[in-house]
C-alpha cells in the first residue's frame, strides 16, 4: 500500500493547476446512461473514483473511450472521455461495485427512469457518518416509483415510466437533487423540487442535462422545476473546476506560507472558504487566471467556521481547515453540521501535536506554535488530505499512511504540492 512522504516547513511557490470537480464528474458520469447517444465530458480528473465508476457503468452496459493525452501535454491535461449506454445490459449494480463508491447508488435514477426498474446495493462508502438513502428513495417514491429494500439491494420499480411530481427534501441532499434531477428529466409531466441542494455541482449536472435535452428551471437554487422528457440525446460537457481541491491547497499555501497561483480556480464557488482563510491572515487575490494565495511570515489568526451547504463553508474542506487552526494563535472552534462523526481526522492530528476537544458536533482547536512529524494514518478522503496540510508545516517528517483515501479525490497530489517547493515523496508497495 502506498504511502506519502512529507518532510514539512517549506513554504509553497508556483503555480498549481486545479482539475475538473470529482464531485461534478461522477454525477454525470451517471448521466450518461440516460441516453443512448454518446456523452462527451471533457475535463474529468484522472482519479480512483473516476476509474471505479467507469468500471459499474461498464458492467451496466456503458461503452467508454478516453482521448489520448496529446504529446508533450502536462500530466493532468483534460482527457474527453466519450460514454456511451447504447444498450443497457444489466439492471443491477452489484454490492461488490457500489460498496467500494458510494456515489455510485445514484445510478439507481438513471436506470429506473430509462428502464422501468433498477436493482442497486445499499451503499457503503466514507465512514463518515451513517450517510442514509431515505431522501433519494422518498424522491424516487415522489415520481410513481415503487421502491422496496431486498437483501441489502434497493430494488425500485416503475412499468410504466416514471411520472413528475412534488418533492420536498426536509434536508438539502446533494445526492438527493441529483437523483431528483435525473429521474425527473425522463418521468412524464411536471416535477417540483422544494429545498434543493444549490452545490455548483448540481448546476453543472443540470446544464449538462439541458444539453442532452433535458427541461429544467431554476437550478442552482433552492426551487427547481423540470417538464420531463421523452428521450434525451448526447452532447458535449465540460467538467467544472474542483471548488474542493482549490480550497484545499489555498489552505495549503496559507498553511505553508508563500505565494500559490490556483490556474483555473473560480472563486465564486469557495467563496465562503475563501473568507475564512483571508480572515486566518492569508492574502487571497482573483484575477483572469484563477485565484492566487499569499502568506508571508505573519502568524496565523483563530477563525470560527460551522459547515453548511452551499453557499456556506463546505464539509469538505472542514478537515483542512481544522488543520490550519491548529497552528493559529488561539482558540478557533468548528462546528459541523452536515455529518455526524466527521472528526476522525482529530486523533491524527493530535498525533502531529494539534491541541484539539471535541464537544458532540463542536472542536475546538487550541493553536500550537509548533507541529511535529509523525506517522499518521489516512482514515477518509478529507481527513487524509487534512493530515498532508498539517505536515507541510510540521517540523521533521511525517509519513501518511493508507493514502488511497487522496488518490479518490486528488490527482497529482505529490506533484502539485512537490512543484511549488514541498517536499513530498510517494513510497510504493512498502513490503
Ligand atoms: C455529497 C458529496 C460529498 C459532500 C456532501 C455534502 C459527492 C460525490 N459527494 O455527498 O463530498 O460532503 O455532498 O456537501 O458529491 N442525508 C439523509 N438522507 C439521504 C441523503 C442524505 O439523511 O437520503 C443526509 C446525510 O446523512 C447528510 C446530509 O443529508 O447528513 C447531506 O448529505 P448529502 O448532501 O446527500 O451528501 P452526499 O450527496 O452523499
Amino acid at each position: 500500500m502506498d504511502r506519502i512522504r512529507i518532510t514539512g516547513g517549506q513554504a509553497l511557490n508556483g503555480v498549481i493547476r486545479i482539475s475538473g470537480a470529482k464531485n461534478a464528474a461522477l454525477p454525470l458520469m451517471i448521466a450518461s446512461l440516460l441516453t443512448a447517444e454518446t456523452l462527451t465530458l471533457e475535463n474529468v480528473p484522472s482519479l480512483a473514483d473516476v476509474r471505479m465508476l467507469l468500471r459499474i457503468l461498464g458492467h451496466l452496459g456503458v461503452d467508454h473511450s478516453i482521448d489520448g493525452r496529446r504529446h508533450g501535454a502536462a500530466p493532468d491535461a483534460s482527457r474527453p472521455i466519450h460514454l456511451t449506454a447504447g444498450d443497457i445490459v444489466d439492471i443491477m449494480a452489484p454490492y461488490e461495485l457500489v460498496s467500494k463508491m458510494r456515489a455510485s447508488f445514484w445510478v439507481v435514477a438513471p436506470l429506473l427512469a430509462r428502464m422501468g426498474e433498477a436493482k442497486v446495493s445499499l451503499p457503503g462508502g466514507c465512514a463518515i457518518g451513517t450517510r442514509p438513502v431515505d431522501l433519494l428513495l422518498m424522491a424516487l417514491e415522489k415520481l410513481g416509483a415503487d421502491v422496496a429494500i431486498e437483501s441489502g439491494y434497493v430494488h425500485a420499480t416503475a412499468p410504466k415510466g416514471l411520472r413528475g411530481g412534488e418533492i420536498h427534501f426536509p434536508k438539502v441532499t446533494v445526492g438527493g437533487t441529483h437523483t431528483a434531477l435525473m429521474a425527473a428529466s425522463l418521468a412524464h409531466g411536471h416535477t417540483l423540487i422544494e429545498n434543493a441542494a444549490r452545490e455548483p455541482e448540481i448546476e453543472d449536472l443540470a446544464d449538462c442535462l439541458t444539453k442532452m435535452g433535458a427541461k429544467i428551471k431554476g437550478a442552482g437554487q433552492s426551487r427547481i422545476e423540470i417538464e420531463g422528457v421523452g428521450s434525451l440525446h448526447g452532447a458535449r460537457h465540460r467538467v467544472l473546476p474542483d471548488r474542493i481541491e482549490a480550497g484545499t491547497y489555498a489552505i495549503a499555501a496559507a498553511m505553508a506560507g508563500g505565494d500559490v497561483m490556483l490556474e483555473g480556480a473560480e472563486a465564486g464557488l469557495l467563496q465562503a472558504a475563501l473568507d475564512a482563510i483571508e480572515q486566518a491572515g492569508a492574502d487571497v487575490g482573483v484575477t483572469n487566471e484563477g485565484i492566487r494565495v499569499r502568506r508571508n511570515g505573519a502568524g496565523l489568526m483563530p477563525v470560527d467556521i460551522a459547515t453548511a451547504p452551499f453557499p456556506g463553508f463546505p464539509t469538505d474542506l472542514q478537515a483542512q481547515f481544522m488543520a490550519l487552526m491548529t497552528k493559529a494563535k488561539g482558540q478557533s472552534r468548528i462546528t459541523e453540521t452536515i455529518f455526524e462523526n466527521r472528526f476522525m481526522h482529530v486523533q491524527e492530528l493530535a498525533r502531529l501535536g494539534a491541541h484539539i476537544r471535541l464537544d458532540g458536533d463542536v472542536a475546538l482547536v487550541d493553536g500550537v506554535d509548533e507541529l511535529q512529524g509523525a506517522p499518521v494514518m489516512a482514515t477518509d478522503l478529507r481527513a487524509s488530505v487534512s493530515l498532508v496540510i498539517a505536515a507541510l508545516a510540521a517540523k521533521g517528517e511525517t509519513m501518511v499512511n493508507r493514502v488511497y483515501h487522496l488518490d479518490r479525490g486528488f490527482e497529482h497530489l505529490e506533484t502539485k504540492l512537490g512543484g511549488c517547493g514541498a517536499i513530498i515523496e510517494r513510497l510504493s508497495n512498502p513490503g
